[in-house]
């Protein structure tokens, strides 16, 4: 990926027809990493193209898994039959911090797992110990030295754990780890986000019972081996519907956002409502009407089924503009509210105190270069800058490529005037 490109937006342009709504990032990212489990073949189906992706497929070579990913069919063959090595590359770990959730799988099926601890990132210091402690619970000996987790275990052996935080990943690296323990593992103040609940399908179908999809409370009864060839298609991403309901929010046009379960984003579609947007359900094709009037919310983040913190950063763009005092509060994570100093270049009024972010609706933002600090605040500069005046160039677009798949051509495609560009070219359009 070239860090060099800029996505410029020239604001104020009307937008419109359909949205096609690529698979899950998360959900991708946990699926593939429990098909480490199977001994038999996985087709994942609806993989985004992304380089978070590429980065975890990069991972699997290194570890001599078989991999054939194809970027137009967005089908993903994994064949895990082999393992050849129980270390995954700091230099790929540390790109992203979601592959270090393979150190569950991997210790189930070697017995022993190398992995870099990740670092903290931009939004957070982001701490493992809630992966570590479960599977310590489930009778791995975990070691740490010189930055590199090692976790051993002749045998894993089902057991009670208690989250002290329903957190997505550790909820995730513990429930691979059980697919292969001993016994039964039931795990309390699981996290219910969707992409847990599509990671709980898979499994069922490799033939793991699996009690309490998409509830505070896992049982898992672990199997010996898992061997079978199968197929699993990916849940839609949720987080890209509620980044597109934003831009239909503030361009004011109607958008068709499809494939959307209504299901995994009702928080975020009843704040939406509440702010005076209309939705529409035919089947999985969500007709999202917009509002000449916007009023201000107050959102707070929280896990599943709360406010996702992934949206958090799109929300606040989008609130920026509208009259009134709206209020936000991250909960999540600790450092979260990055992309408010370039919403601020771009004019908006938005004052933040600890976790919480006060937004005084502004008239008009202008056009501005700002910067990409992280995922969702790469989404949250696209709103703001497709209501401002004049052109918004955004560096750092790498952050973006980790999380919207052809997101330039998508944005073309709904009528915006976008354009990625090497920095100091000139974009005509
Ligand atoms: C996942 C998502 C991410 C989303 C987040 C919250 C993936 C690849 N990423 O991240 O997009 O923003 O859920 O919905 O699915 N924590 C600990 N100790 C731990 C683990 C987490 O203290 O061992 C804390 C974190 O620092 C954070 C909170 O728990 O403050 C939530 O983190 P978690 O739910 O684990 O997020 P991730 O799984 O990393």
């Amino acid at each position: 990926m070239n860090n060099n490109l800029v996505l410029s937006i020239e604001g104020g342009h009307k937008i419109g027809g359909t949205a096609r709504i690529a698979g899950s990032k998360n959900g991708s990212l946990a699926v593939l990493a429990a098909t480490i489990l199977n001994e038999g073949q996985s087709r994942i189906l609806d993989v985004p193209d992304l380089s978070d992706i590429a980065t975890l497929l990069k991972i699997f070579d290194a570890l001599g898994i078989h991999v054939d990913y194809n970027s137009s069919t967005k089908k993903t063959l994994v064949d895990a039959s082999e393992i050849t090595s129980d270390s995954a590359p700091y230099e790929l770990v540390s790109k992203m911090r979601a592959s270090f959730f393979i150190i569950g799988p991997l210790l189930a099926r070697l017995h022993r797992a190398r992995i870099p601890l990740p670092g903290g990132c931009s939004i957070g210091a982001r701490p493992v110990d809630l992966h570590l402690r479960g599977l310590a619970s489930l009778g791995a000996e975990i070691t740490i030295d010189h930055g590199i987790v090692e976790a051993k275990a002749q045998k894993l052996t089902g057991a009670n754990i208690v989250l002290d935080y329903p957190s997505v990943g550790a909820t995730q690296t513990i429930l691979m780890a059980a697919c292969l323990a001993e016994g039964t593992t039931l795990i309390e103040n699981a996290a219910q986000e969707p992409e847990v609940a599509d990671l709980v399908q898979y499994c069922r179908s490799l033939g793991v019972e699996i009690e309490g999809a998409g509830t505070a409370r896992l049982i898992i009864q672990g199997q010996k081996s898992l061997n079978v060839d199968i197929e699993h298609r990916v849940i839609p991403d949720r987080i890209e519907v509620g980044t597109f309901i934003a831009m239909s929010a503030v361009t004011r046009c109607p958008l068709v956002l499809a494939p959307v379960v209504p299901e995994h984003l009702y928080s975020a579609i009843s704040k939406y409502q509440e702010m005076g947007l209309e939705f529409e359900m035919i089947d999985q094709v969500m007709h999202v009407n917009p509002c000449d009037d916007l009023r201000p919310v107050s959102i707070t983040t929280a896990p599943f089924p709360g406010f996702p913190t992934d949206m958090q950063a799109q929300l606040t763009a989008a609130l920026s503009i509208v009259p009134g005092t709206s209020s936000v509060e991250e909960t999540v994570f600790e450092n979260r509210f990055l992309h408010v100093a370039e919403l601020r270049r771009m004019g908006a009024n938005i004052q933040v105190k600890d976790r919480q972010a006060r937004i005084t609706g502004v008239d008009k933002l202008l056009g501005a270069p700002v910067e990409a600090t992280d995922l969702r605040a790469s989404a949250a500069l696209i709103i703001a800058a497709l209501v401002a005046d004049g052109v918004t160039q955004i560096s750092e677009v790498h952050h973006l490529m980790r999380g919207y798949e052809d997101i330039c051509g998508r944005l073309e495609s709904i009528g915006a005037k976008a354009k990625l560009a090497p920095q100091n070219e000139v974009v005509r359009w």
